[in-house]
């Protein structure tokens, strides 16, 4: 079978091409050099483009990305524009249009990813006034972020003809199965079974979906695979189901979805995912990902350790259930097998009604944590702490709970006497590494000062505790 994408409407053959490259070096090889590379690791949002995709109900979206982390190989079926193709012949496209109306742009290296954010940000359907969260992941090193900001509050409506808005009532692309089996290998399969089976018969074959971790290793440090699985169509990975007593959400699911999913319902989340990198990002980036890459500073795992999330594991020998507390081993070890995936992450329900996350890095949003916390807590009627769960990231090998501070705390009352209690024990309860992002004390105290400030917001503002998934 032809493979192909089409870019800015007109469909190229990708017979032959590298499907390992990143989309970003395809364009600009093509004459595309509108988008740009700055970092290429997904930190400045220069290599934005936009993909038409399909959301959860059915209907077409643009949805931005960065290019540089985008295999060819995932881009193969897919319907993408880049700042060459938004404009009508004769006028600049209104995005652009209030971009040099505002003056917010000088040297232009950082604007077509300026471009790209803001126009799917134009013709999103549920757009009521600015959201800055449509532009955290572009930077800019040279105009300052009034002059775009005030652009993106400029914007208006899409008038009834323009074409972009047109092409959203149309369907989007489907993305067919891809199995490229020579030279380098690039398969992506649309059901789990057929997935398995490829890892059973070729473990040397690497497995992606967003590629924001994978990718980075490729373009930075010259990384190579044989071949790779991608994950993002197989179907079982994209569930998503809610029930009295679990959150299952599937593995593949992107963090935008997952945003939009469980919006006023996990309040743990609603916490979690806006600190997650930059919604260019988070429109690739997975569930399964984050914890398959096993970082010990990934944003999710202390989350999932507070929610006491479970693991859904399969390979063609059978399928298992791993709680996260006992998912790693190590330093970017963790019980899955050759040939094992991550299906699902299953949150029990009722969540506990206290919980909250907090992310330490050296810049609010696109940043790597220092050191992160989940908490969570649940009270008897008397105000006595029946179990309290205390996750880390930043402080150890793997994400970890505080063990024994947990213990220590059940049948305490939640007053500041259990909270001295638990921050003097908190000091001494990891042994954190100094790197170029915090020294060991930093993080140590770290570990203590998160923990009384969830006491000081839970106990100062308990209205704001309610969690309707509790
Ligand atoms: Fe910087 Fe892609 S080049 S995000
Ligand atoms: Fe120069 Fe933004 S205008 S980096």
């Amino acid at each position: 079978m032809t493979l192909s994408l089409t870019v800015n409407g007109k469909p190229i053959e990708l017979d032959g091409a590298d499907l390992h490259q990143p989309l970003l070096h395809f364009l600009r090889a093509r004459g595309l050099t509108g988008t740009k590379e700055g970092c290429a690791e997904g930190e400045c949002g220069a290599c934005a483009v936009v993909l038409l995709r399909k959301d959860a109900a059915g209907d077409a979206r643009y949805v931005p990305i960065n290019s540089c982390l985008l295999l060819l190989g995932s881009a193969v079926g897919q319907e993408l524009l880049t700042v060459e193709g938004v404009a009508r012949e004769d006028r600049l496209h209104p995005v652009q249009a209030a971009l040099v109306e505002s003056g917010g742009s000088q040297c232009g290296y950082c604007t077509p990813g300026f471009v790209m954010s803001m126009f799917a940000e134009y013709y999103r359907a549920d757009r009521d006034g600015y959201d800055p969260e449509a532009i955290s992941g572009n930077l800019c090193r040279c105009t300052g972020y009034r002059p775009i900001r005030d652009a993106a509050r400029a914007l208006g409506k899409p008038a009834a003809d323009d074409p972009h808005l047109k092409r959203l009532t149309g369907p989007a692309p489907v993305t067919a199965p891809v199995s490229k089996a020579d030279g380098k290998a690039f398969y992506r399969p649309a059901r789990l079974e057929e997935a398995l089976k490829l890892l059973s018969e070729q473990p040397g074959l690497t497995l992606i979906s967003g590629g924001t971790d994978v990718v980075v290793d490729i373009n930075q440090r010259n990384v190579s695979h044989t071949g790779f699985v991608s994950l993002e169509n197989v179907q079982e990975l994209q569930a998503f189901t809610l029930s009295a007593d679990e959150l299952c959400i599937g593995a593949a699911v992107t963090l935008s979805e997952i945003e939009r999913r469980v919006h006023g319902k996990l309040p743990m989340f609603e916490q979690l995912l806006p600190l997650f990198s930059s919604r260019l990002i988070r429109n690739r980036a997975t569930l399964g990902g984050n914890l398959g890459t096993a970082s010990p500073i990934g944003d999710s795992p202390p989350a999932l350790l507070a929610l006491d999330a479970e693991l859904r594991l399969q390979s063609v020998a059978g399928k298992r259930s791993v709680k996260v507390a006992d998912y790693f081993l190590g330093y970017r070890k963790t019980v899955l097998q050759p040939g094992e995936i991550i299906v699902a992450i299953a949150i029990p329900l009722p969540a506990p009604p206290v919980q909250r996350f907090y992310k330490v890095s050296k810049r609010v949003l696109d940043d790597i944590s220092t050191v992160a916390a989940g908490f969570s807590l649940r009270l008897d009627g008397s105000g006595k702490i029946r179990a309290a769960r205390l996750a880390y990231g930043g402080v150890a090998a793997t994400p970890m709970r505080a063990l024994d501070v947990e213990a220590m705390l059940a049948g305490k009352a939640w007053d500041s006497a259990a909270r001295d209690a638990a921050c003097k024990e908190l000091k001494s309860a990891f042994t954190p590494m100094t790197d170029h992002r915090g020294s060991a004390d930093y993080r140590r105290a770290m570990v203590s000062q998160l923990f009384a400030r969830f006491f000081h917001e839970t106990t100062t503002a308990p209205a704001q505790q309610a969690a309707p998934l509790a």
